[in-house]
């Protein structure tokens, strides 16, 4: 009988190919199969992050996700999604599941993990996320000391972004998108938009950070964040 493949989870980074680690590389390149999520119709953006490493004799396996708010038709792409790659695996053949950024943070690779890691080996590839990504393109300290780091994402409640941000050191506000003008507003009465930085597209070359009161909201995509920080000057020890 032929022992089941593995399933690697990769981690690519936020973007820029420079920041894929040699790890990923590697396996990348040694497995026959590479699956990856993608909006139907769209693009897969941590398709996009390898494409210059892909090779012709690999099987490429495009799990489409469609971009309804239900919830309930995502799961059942994924479900698909799933089935599809363990076929491969069942038959022996590793499979490389690209992930965008890192596969464990907010990352959609959790849906397939969840839905295989009962049945098959999975090893997950840590990836430099976007929030590292981002801080580093602003130049900006994220937290130091004894700071706390808050990560939120934008689709919460005005109330519940305000309870977690009133007392927040450093702060990354995710999945932006059609949320942003809702996130301005609670930074704005908490008194922290003069601080927060926004920055689209993070070590892309589409990459663009503006202050956050000078963003059209309009013009938000998806891919972009706000990073702030309390002080003025992360590193500096008193309040300013
Ligand atoms: C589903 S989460 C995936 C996070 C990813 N696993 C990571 O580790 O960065 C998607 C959110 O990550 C943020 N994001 C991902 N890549 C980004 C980039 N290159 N620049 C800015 N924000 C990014 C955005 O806030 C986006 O809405």
């Amino acid at each position: 009988m032929t022992a089941p493949g593995t399933l690697y989870g990769l981690g690519l980074g936020p973007g820029d190919p420079e920041l894929i680690t040699l790890k990923a590389l590697r396996l990348l390149r040694a497995a026959p199969v590479v699956a990856y999520p993608a909006p139907t119709g769209g693009a897969s953006f941590a398709r996009s992050i390898v494409s210059e490493f892909l090779s012709a004799g690999q099987l490429e396996l495009r799990v489409d996700v469609p971009m309804n708010p239900d919830p309930q038709f995502a799961l059942k792409a994924y479900e698909v999604g799933a089935a599809a790659i363990a076929e491969h695996l069942v038959a022996g053949r590793d499979v490389a599941l690209l992930c965008q950024g890192d596969p464990f943070f907010y990352g959609s690779f959790m849906y397939l993990f969840g839905l295989l890691a009962s049945r098959f080996r999975i090893e997950v590839v840590p990836g430099v996320s976007s929030v590292m990504a981002a801080a580093a393109a602003t130049g900006v300290p994220l937290v130091c000391r004894d700071d706390v780091m808050t990560v939120v994402p934008a689709t919460l409640s005005s109330d519940e972004l305000e309870k977690r941000l009133e007392s927040a050191s450093g702060i990354a506000i995710l999945k932006l998108g059609r949320h942003f003008s809702k996130v301005r507003d609670v930074l704005d009465n908490l008194g922290l938009l003069e601080r927060a930085r926004y920055v689209e597209r993070a070590s892309l070359p589409e990459q663009r950070m503006l202050p956050v009161r000078d963003v059209d909201p309009a013009s938000v995509p998806y891919f972009s964040m706000i990073l702030v920080h309390r002080r003025q000057d992360p590193w500096a020890s008193e309040e300013t």
